[in-house]
């Protein structure tokens, strides 16, 4: 769908579930789907039951009946492959695609997303419904994109996966000596002599507190094993339609931050992305711009599919609040200013029935259009048709990357110690959210990605640093960049197991440091540092270290560490590589990263006033500056270029001033 001849403008639309209503509703449902602008509808998510009743039947007639109407009505169709949830009929006769959740029990038939990623008879199924739906649509040319499954997530610890586990290890590893020396099994004489000798490390197992584990290096394989055959669920299919449409590009809906799959890894299986963005109303929104950005990210900055988001409420938060007034819009647009070429929802029309029946829907249970969020999709339709192609496939330039990288946050979150409070995507955000806050924009990058079109690289938590990646931050602040990491840095090697001589290990000569010890600040402890003429707070870790040619910007004020750095700063090479010891306030990142942009050459794309966000997307047809105020009140910005507003084609001269409304939004083409 993206980058595709046969889109013309943001796609407008979302999940359509016509299959659970009677026929007769159907037309009507077109009526206010065309009344709404809806041009792209998502079919056939949930239909694995309708199209298979049983081993050997396929029954397609209501699918090509509800492909045909929405092809009369000229809509375009995101097709779905329906394997999220399997048939009652598989869950009975073929148990081995059930589930065994973490603490050893095995489901039964119910819920969604609830095949096993091993099941021999799953893939079986799954890859012979994607094939046959491939050969019965392919001829449909308003097919802009397949969408396999529906968000691939979980876990399973069945036998099945416990066997795969092994083969994946012996794969990885070859010996079981291997094994043995990267999980370091000599601790608490875990010594395999076998592969048969090992277990799927869960609550019957490897299980310590809270969601830690005995052996880090076992349940971090494991992660990447789990992460790795739900990959592989989704490439059969891939594969399976992919031979018989090779021009339509094919995705699936990812989840943003979503810690149980590698989406790195995903994304180079996937023709574009696509994700589905549900904040609660209270979500600080730089936290979605970070995940839109994310998304961006790990497909090198190509724009992406908003696949869903709800128009008004979601039915699985504790309070599902309406999206205020204006909300839907701003943050439809959010996502367009951040790399979106879709906006898209679940759902097109509420069920009468189950636990979504009260989740937010283009078409209420009222039936008609006389709502306030129907008035509001459909207004926001208008605005999409007009602006037409011409922010397709612009891209975002940034200056300045923060790392991501599932691994250390896997093994960060995993580690026992230093502190409960340590969570790596919490420092992730610091940093994100000072940048966004002055409209610096951003790239999220993998440890994969190339570094030399940075001038400033954030790894915040670097925790795991894996081969060669010290080398590739050693040529980049060489060669003049601005390195930035922090406490629980430069621990580990790829198998979790502590690099000697000292931490931050591999980075210790980039950052001209040592780090001694390590310091956790219980909740109501602080210590605290003065840089640059302010005192900040030194919360939750505070790492003891010495300089070894590094500078020490600042120091700790108490405790028997007094005088040690908090901050310092090494130049290296060209470049320069600074080391934040502890975790401070919102401020301290604020103020810090400003200095560092400034001294780096980063300007922001704009000044604007506090809780108004700016992002520049570029492509052939100009420079668009996106304006989005996510206050209530109305906020003015001075414009140093001259452009016209596509939402409202007011034409603005350099230096005037625009006023946004409460929750408004710009997009000016810029001159
Ligand atoms: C997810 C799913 C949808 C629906 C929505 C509800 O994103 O993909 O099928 O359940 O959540 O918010
Ligand atoms: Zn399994």
């Amino acid at each position: 769908m993206i980058e595709s001849s046969k889109v013309k403008k943001i796609l407008y639309g979302g999940d359509y579930n016509p299959e659970q209503w009677p026929e007769e509703t159907w037309e009507e449902d077109m009526r206010l789907l065309k009344l709404a602008h809806i041009d792209v509808v998502t079919l056939n998510v949930f239909s694995w039951a309708m199209l298979q009743p049983d081993e050997e039947t396929y029954d397609f007639s209501k699918l090509d009946k509800i492909m045909e109407l929405v092809t009369k009505h000229g809509m375009k169709i995101c097709l779905a492959t329906s394997t999220g949830a399997h048939p009652a009929w598989m869950a009975r006769k073929h148990p081995d695609i059930l589930r065994t959740e973490f603490n050893g029990m095995k489901r039964k038939f119910g819920s969604r997303h609830n095949s096993c990623p091993n099941s021999p008879t799953y893939h079986k199924y799954a890859r012979a419904l994607a094939q046959k739906l491939a050969e019965r649509y392919k001829n449909y040319d308003n097919i802009v994109a397949w969408h396999i499954s529906n968000e691939f997530g979980g876990e399973c610890y069945c036998e099945n996966c416990e066997k795969a586990f092994r083969k994946w290890l012996q794969n990885k590893y070859q010996t079981i000596e291997a094994v043995n020396q990267a999980w370091d099994t000599a601790f608490w004489g875990h010594t395999f002599y076998d592969f048969e000798d090992i277990v799927a490390p869960n609550l019957l197992s490897e299980h310590f507190a809270s969601n830690r584990t005995t052996f880090q290096g076992i349940s971090l394989d494991y992660k990447r094993f789990n992460s790795e055959s739900i990959l592989n669920c989704y490439r059969i299919e891939y594969d399976a339609v992919h031979a018989v449409t090779p021009d339509i590009p094919i995705t699936t809906n990812l989840m943003g931050t979503y810690q149980p799959l590698d989406y790195q890894m995903w994304a180079k299986y996937m023709d574009f992305i696509s994700w589905d963005n549900y904040p609660s109303n209270e979500a600080p929104y730089e936290e979605t711009a970070m995940r839109h950005d994310l998304m961006r990210g790990i497909k090198q900055g190509k724009p992406f599919a908003l696949m869903e988001q709800t128009p008004s409420v979601t039915n699985w938060l504790p309070y599902n609040s309406l999206k205020r007034p204006g909300v839907m819009r701003l943050w439809s647009y959010q996502a367009v200013a951040h790399g979106a070429d879709t906006v898209m929802f679940f759902q097109m029309k509420r069920s009468i029935g189950a636990c979504e029946k009260y989740h937010g829907a283009v078409i209420d249970h009222a039936g008609h259009e006389n709502t306030r969020v129907f008035r509001e999709v459909a207004a926001l339709g208008a605005e999409l048709e007009r602006i037409g192609a011409r922010t397709l496939g612009a891209r975002t330039k940034a200056q300045a990357a923060i790392v991501f990288d599932w691994d250390n946050w896997w093994a960060t979150d995993y580690s026992a110690g230093p502190s409960v409070n340590l969570h790596y995507c919490d420092e992730i955000i610091n940093y994100y959210k000072a940048l966004n806050d002055q409209n610096i924009s951003v790239d999220m990058i993998g440890v994969e990605d190339d570094l030399s079109g940075y001038q400033l690289v954030i790894a915040p938590i670097l925790y795991m640093v894996k081969p060669e990646y010290d080398e590739k931050l050693r040529a980049f602040v060489q060669a003049g960049g601005t390195f930035v990491t922090t406490f629980f840095s430069g621990y580990v090697d790829e198998h979790d197991l502590v690099t000697v001589g000292g931490y931050p290990g591999k980075l210790r000569d980039i950052l001209g440091i040592w780090v001694e010890e390590e310091d956790a600040l219980p909740d109501e402890t602080r210590n605290s540092f003065t840089y640059e003429g302010t005192v900040y707070p030194a919360v939750m870790i505070c790492d003891l270290l010495h300089t070894e040619g590094a500078r020490a910007l600042c120091a700790y004020e108490k405790d028997f560490y007094a005088g040690m750095p908090a901050l310092t700063c090494n130049d290296f090479g060209e470049g320069k590589a600074y080391y934040v010891a502890t975790r401070s306030n919102e401020q301290f990142y604020r103020d810090f990263t400003r200095k560092l942009c400034r001294e780096a050459g980063i300007a922001p794309v704009l000044d604007t006033p506090e809780k108004v966000e700016a992002t520049k997307r570029v492509n052939d047809n100009g420079s668009f500056l996106f304006l989005l105020n996510h206050d209530d009140k109305e906020q003015e910005v001075a414009l140093p270029e001259g452009g016209v507003d596509i939402l409202t084609d007011v034409s603005y001269e350099a230096g005037g001033k625009l006023k946004l409304a409460g929750k408004g939004v710009a997009i000016i083409q810029l001159d």
